[in-house]
């Protein structure tokens, strides 16, 4: 049998010697090569819904910098724009959608098991990557976590402080949890699908899971990211999941137990020697470099990368970036970051 990769190494709980590495947002605006394909695909989400050139952004970081893993190009609001929502990006600003704020709105989305029709350009990117990736990489599907893909489609946008989906929450529950409850199905069968296309690995973003306290934490961060973790594993038994409760804060706590994660994605406010004592302990951990730091490169850049590989090295553990490599970054620098993990 050919030897594991290692990035399902580490996911299954074996520490190495040096951790497998890959980053959020790996394929992205930072790398010219990206730039060029998507001024080829027209826009962001034509790129999205062209199995080849997506498959040919998602190799690009591999062919560069040889990553353990290659995250497929798509985005998390492919899911609502499947579900009827409008969905397009602004240059320079982000994503727009049509907003959610009614009992008939929420009703008027399209039944979960309507979304493949248009998903199917994304399932041919994962079969694509299947065939062309090489031998050690591992491929990573993934989708939005409900409550983060909600503040999008309430919104309409990107808010600070998802105030928009605390006020459909706060003052109009049922619609708020119809919306809820259409998200998490989706998600189920559009994750379902990845893996049957030959997702290996799946992560479930929930980038605004930090502004969600207490009890609502518990059933709108919590509960689906569990629900949807059931239904995977229950058909994918041996298929590891990495839950990302960005600035979950003291609530990353006995989160991965609780939801059935593997791996639980650490943001760049988490304290290592905390996460090294209360949450390695239940598995694999994967984080958490600040990408600013691939901006500013340097001796930072080289020290706090060498801090976290040492921090982390007595259990399983994935060097990452505590979130998304910005446009900004120096593809230089990624370099610089390798050469710290790997010597
Ligand atoms: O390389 C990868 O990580 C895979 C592809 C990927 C993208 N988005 C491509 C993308 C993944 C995994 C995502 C996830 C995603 N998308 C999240 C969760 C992770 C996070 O960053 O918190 C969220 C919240 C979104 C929604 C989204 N997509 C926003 C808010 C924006 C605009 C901000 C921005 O960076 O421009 C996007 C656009 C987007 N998604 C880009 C890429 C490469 C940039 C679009 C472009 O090329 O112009």
């Amino acid at each position: 049998m050919a030897e594991q990769k290692k990035l399902l190494r580490a996911l299954s709980g074996e520490t190495l010697d040096t951790p497998p590495v890959w980053m959020m947002r790996q394929a992205g605006r930072y790398l010219p090569e990206y730039k060029a394909t998507r001024a080829e695909a027209g826009d962001f989400l034509s790129l999205c819904y062209n199995s080849d050139l997506a498959a040919e952004v998602t190799l690009q970081p591999i062919r560069r910098y040889g990553f353990d893993a290659a995250i497929m190009f798509a985005d998390i609001l492919l899911v609502p724009q499947a579900l009827g929502a409008d969905v397009w990006f602004v240059t320079g600003e982000g994503p727009r959608l049509s907003t959610i704020t009614t009992a008939d709105q929420a009703a008027a989305l399209k039944p979960a098991d309507a979304i493949h029709d248009k998903l199917a350009p994304i399932y041919e990117t994962l079969r694509i990557l299947r065939r062309e990736l090489p031998a050690q990489t591992t491929l990573i599907g993934f989708a939005g976590a409900p409550w983060t893909v909600a503040t999008y489609m309430i919104a309409g946008r990107g808010t600070p402080d998802q105030g928009p989906a605390h006020a459909l929450k706060d003052t109009d529950r049922a619609t708020f949890e119809a919306v809820l409850d259409r998200i998490t199905e989706a998600t189920i069968q559009y994750l379902l699908m990845q893996i049957e296309a030959g997702a290996e690995v799946i992560k479930l973003f929930d980038s605004w899971a930090g502004s969600l306290k207490g009890d609502d934490f518990n059933k709108y961060a919590l509960a689906p990211a569990r629900k949807i973790i059931a239904a995977l594993k229950a058909k994918h038994p041996t298929i590891p999941v990495i839950a990302f409760p960005r600035e979950a804060g003291p609530a990353y706590e006995g989160f991965a137990k609780a939801v059935g994660a593997d791996c639980l994605a650490l943001d760049t406010k988490v304290d290592l020697e905390w996460a090294a004592e209360v949450l390695q302990k239940d598995g694999c951990v994967q984080g958490n470099l600040d990408p600013k730091l691939l901006v500013e490169g340097g001796d930072r850049l080289i020290s706090e990368t060498k801090r976290i590989v040492k921090a982390l090295s007595n259990g399983p553990h994935i060097f990452n970036l505590g979130h998304g490599i910005t446009p900004d970054a120096d593809p230089e620098n990624v370099h610089v970051m390798l050469e710290a993990i790997r010597g």
